[in-house]
């Protein structure tokens, strides 16, 4: 499999960056984990400077402070997936959302990706003090619960959402050091960023 690395948003990357949403529209798939990307697409500039005050909020029930990567192949430097981290949660993502959102391309999945986008990710989590991470998934989303199970993920509860997702969902939760010292097989897949 591909190495993969995560990468900051910047200025460089914003025909690759709405290309990569305009392929959520072309194959009618849900996005998730973009940082309200597909809401900038006329204003990329304007998206920077959004996740830019997203890294430096002060928690509150309506936002709280997250950090959005590009997840990047490093053969052809190519945007394969996105994941938006969240520092703190509020009630409302306590309930529903957690920690984590994540997406990999349509045309890039099922190449195991995404778990390296999690395995990533809890890198993250781990280096902002977070030892438990909460995270939920559609019961009709195996490939999302399935990532969570590869990473250690603990199905914690399972319920009918009659408000967010009006469906049978599955919530987990990853310890964090737990599944970053019992996944080291995922360390091969990890590149460094190029200068
Ligand atoms: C969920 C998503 C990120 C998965 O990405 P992916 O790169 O295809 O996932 P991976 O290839 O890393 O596979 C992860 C696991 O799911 C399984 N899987 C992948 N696609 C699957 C599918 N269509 N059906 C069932 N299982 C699937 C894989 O086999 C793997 O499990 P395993 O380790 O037990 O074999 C991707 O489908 C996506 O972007 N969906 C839209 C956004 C979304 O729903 N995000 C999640 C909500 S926040």
């Amino acid at each position: 499999m591909e190495r993969l690395y995560f990468e900051i948003p910047g200025p460089d990357r914003k025909d690759d960056a709405v290309d990569y949403i305009r392929e959520f529209y072309e194959y009618g798939s849900d996005i998730n984990g973009a940082g309200g990307l597909h809401r900038y697409l006329d204003d990329y500039g304007g998206w920077l400077k959004k996740l830019e005050a997203d890294y430096n909020r002060v928690p509150d029930e309506e936002r709280v402070p997250a950090r959005t990567y590009f997840l990047v192949r490093e053969s052809d430097g190519r945007i394969v997936g996105m994941i938006n981290i969240r520092l703190a949660l509020n009630e409302k993502l306590r309930r529903y959302g957690g920690h984590i959102g994540y997406s990999i391309r349509p045309t890039e999945r099922g190449k195991g990706y995404n778990k390296i986008n999690l395995y990533l990710g809890l890198k993250i989590c781990e280096k902002y003090g977070i030892d438990s991470v909460f995270m939920d998934a559609d019961l009709d989303n195996p490939a999302s619960w399935k990532t969570m199970e590869a990473l250690g993920g603990v199905r914690i509860r399972q319920y009918f959402d009659d408000e967010f997702a009006h469906c049978t969902v599955f919530d987990y939760e990853i310890d964090v050091r737990e599944a970053l010292s019992e996944h080291k097989e995922y360390e091969k897949y990890v590149a460094r960023q190029p200068e």
